[in-house]
């Protein structure tokens, strides 16, 4: 595994911090229960922001924290702000929050594609920024979240950001120069192996096995084989030799995936989202 990988599933709270999420839709909620459910946070030391005022008040009513409209008041009370708006909406609410902006808040955005260098220019400032890139199997706890640094940022403040993500997941470090690459494969990644476990149930009943279990079957061992590479740190080709047995069934099921040309259409599967987030980031 990667040197920089954090795998700890860290409870640690932070309790001399406040945080502040800006635009707590469905990835900032997920943040937010999860910081709140594994205790990163106590509720009195956060508070999160949305765009219209019904849903500030059943999202306060949901999560027991404070949730306003108004996101300068917001960022004013925090030490840490989360910035989960739309890409196209990141640039003004960054311009909005900056008289509360000083040396020594960290800034993370989570929003798709914009580059820390817009973010550091639309604060105005020498500011610490970072990006993350977290996927949906967050709302499970077992997402994967890349992580990197703007011109800024402090080897404490990187940390920080690793165990605030690590709270729904995996995080690694990279290079921003890797996050559109880091979006075709774990931001889409989700998306393409939904397909995957859908066509192995399909298979299943293809075979004969009733649909809930071939389901079951199909995503359960998805999830083991997934487990195995994280938990042995085995080359995953060494974990297929495993299973194949000379001239038993699973290296016949092989033969058919290597005609069918599933590593090929996987490989160009991920090449092409990434260079689609590629493309949405220069606009
Ligand atoms: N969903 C994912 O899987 C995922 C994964 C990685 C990254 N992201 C990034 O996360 C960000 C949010 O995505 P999402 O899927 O969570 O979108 P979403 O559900 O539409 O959430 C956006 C939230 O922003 C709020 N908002 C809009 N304008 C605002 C403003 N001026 N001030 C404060 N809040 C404002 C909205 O408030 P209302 O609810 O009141 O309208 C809404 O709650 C995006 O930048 C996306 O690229 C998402």
């Amino acid at each position: 595994m990667n040197s920089t990988e954090n795998t700890g599933r860290t409870d640690a709270p932070i309790p001399s911090l406040r945080i502040a999420v800006l635009g707590t839709g469905k990835m900032g909620g997920i943040l937010v229960q999860a910081f709140l459910r594994r205790g990163l946070i106590l509720p009195e030391r956060i508070i999160a922001t949305v765009a219209h005022e019904a849903r500030a008040q059943a999202l306060s009513k949901q999560f027991g924290i404070s949730v306003i409209t108004d996101n300068l008041k917001a960022a004013q009370q925090a030490d840490v702000i989360l910035l989960g708006v739309k890409p196209q909406q990141l640039d003004d609410v960054v311009r909005g929050i900056a008289p509360a902006l000083q040396p020594g808040k960290l800034l993370i955005s989570f929003a798709a594609s914009v580059k820390t260098k817009a973010i550091e220019q639309a604060a105005g400032g020498k500011f610490s920024v970072i990006r993350a890139m977290p996927n949906t199997p967050a709302m499970v706890g077992a997402g994967a979240t890349a992580i990197c640094r703007g011109s800024y940022v402090s080897d404490e403040q990187l940390a920080l950001a690793q165990q605030i993500f690590s709270t729904v997941g995996r995080t690694v470090v990279v290079d921003e120069k890797h996050m559109d690459a880091v979006t075709g494969l774990s931001g889409s990644g989700p998306a393409f192996l939904y397909i995957i476990i859908e066509a192995l149930a399909e298979a299943g009943v293809n075979v004969g096995l009733p649909r809930d279990i071939a389901t079951l079957l199909a995503a359960q061992t998805t999830f083991g084989s997934a487990k195995m590479v994280l938990e042995t740190g085995s080359h995953p080709a060494l974990l297929k030799d495993e299973v194949t047995t000379p001239a038993g069934c699973t290296v016949e099921g092989i033969l058919e995936l290597e005609e069918g040309g599933l590593r090929v259409t996987l490989i160009k599967a991920v090449k092409r989202a990434t260079e689609r987030a590629r493309e949405l980031a220069s606009g």
